[in-house]
């Protein structure tokens, strides 16, 4: 299947002499829903901006749907639906006006019934009356979302969508951001919240200090780099660990009552059995045993910091 964006040797060196972006390589899959991760400065929003053409490459090529993002900008700009980070709304318009108003710049018919239903979807129809100043900033957040969606683009990017965002209204969007990518629109989005990530996302890529460190189907990535942890709770508690189990790479928890242990499931021998044996050997008991995945979180926290 042809990419939907493919990113070829992009370089950006901003004006200062500072490169934010370093060789980037990457196919973006027609309706997947793409995360962008990396720490504060990585790169993230210079990379959605130099797709959708807000800033230029320094060097490397760029197409949208097969269509070079410079030569053949007007075509690859109508099909892209942008929310930016920071948020710059007309203060003084109203939302329907606002959200109305952006369709028009694309080009498109008036659809009234289009614009209602995407601010349903937004729950931001009781407000489609009250003037952008009178909205908390999770609704302005919301609004600019309704107008990045306005001229029903085919992909849409989302910088940082949910900072601001309450936690019921998140999983709302998270909704939204599904229900549109089973309708066939691409989304990529770029977020600190890493469960949002790890909720929604197809696959994810991790960039810092403009380089993309990986780019990872998101299932495989928590199985390949997933670590396990076995937590044991104890029948008494325990003030230290013995020193015949200290090559484990066990943590007292819980006030001395749980014990946990640490183990990567790629290993071939997770080393279980042998640990149960010394527990054993040294009357350790325990109540119950249940295992727990290392999250998304724990993978990205430990990338990031492997790579400096
Ligand atoms: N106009 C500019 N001129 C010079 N440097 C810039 C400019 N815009 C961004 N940068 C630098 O480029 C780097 C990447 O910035 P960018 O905004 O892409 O990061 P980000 O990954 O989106 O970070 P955040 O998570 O904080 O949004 C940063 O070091 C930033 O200081
Ligand atoms: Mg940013």
């Amino acid at each position: 299947m042809q990419p939907i964006i493919q990113i070829t040797n992009v370089n950006k060196v901003y004006t200062s002499g500072f490169k934010a972006l370093d060789t980037i390589n990457l196919a973006i899959k027609p309706a997947e829903i793409f995360a962008l991760l990396g720490p504060n400065g990585a790169g993230k929003t210079t990379l959605i901006s130099t797709i959708c053409g807000i800033i230029d490459a320094t060097s490397g090529q760029i197409t949208v749907d097969g269509k070079d993002i410079v030569s053949d900008f007007r075509h690859t700009r109508g099909l892209i639906g942008l929310v930016p980070q920071e948020l710059a709304t007309d203060a003084f318009e109203t939302v329907w006006t606002t959200v109305s108003f952006s369709r028009g710049l694309f080009g498109k018919k008036p659809n009234p019934a289009f614009i209602e239903k995407t601010l349903k979807s937004l729950s931001l129809w009781d407000k489609k009356d009250n003037k952008l100043i009178e909205l908390s900033g999770g609704m302005k957040r919301r609004v600019m979302i309704a107008k990045a969606l306005s001229h029903q683009p085919t992909i849409l990017f989302l910088d940082e969508p949910t900072a601001g965002v309450d936690v019921e209204l998140r999983k709302d969007m998270w909704q939204l951001v599904r229900q549109l990518r089973d309708d066939g629109v691409t989304i990529i989005l770029t977020t600190h919240y890493i469960e949002e990530a790890e909720e929604i996302a197809d696959r994810i890529g991790v960039i810092k200090n403009g380089q993309l460190i990986l780019v990872e189907d998101k299932v495989a990535l928590m199985n390949q780099l997933g670590k396990k942890q076995l937590i044991l709770d104890l029948k008494e508690p325990l003030t230290e660990i013995p020193s015949s189990m200290a090559d484990f790479n066990l943590q007292i928890k819980n006030d001395g009552l749980q014990l946990i242990y640490s183990y990567d499931t790629t290993n071939e021998h997770t080393g279980i059995s042998v640990l149960l044996q010394h527990l054993s050997a040294s009357s350790i008991a325990f109540k119950d045993i249940k295992t727990d995945q290392s999250s998304l979180e724990d993978i990205f926290v430990s990338l990031v910091r492997e790579t400096t």
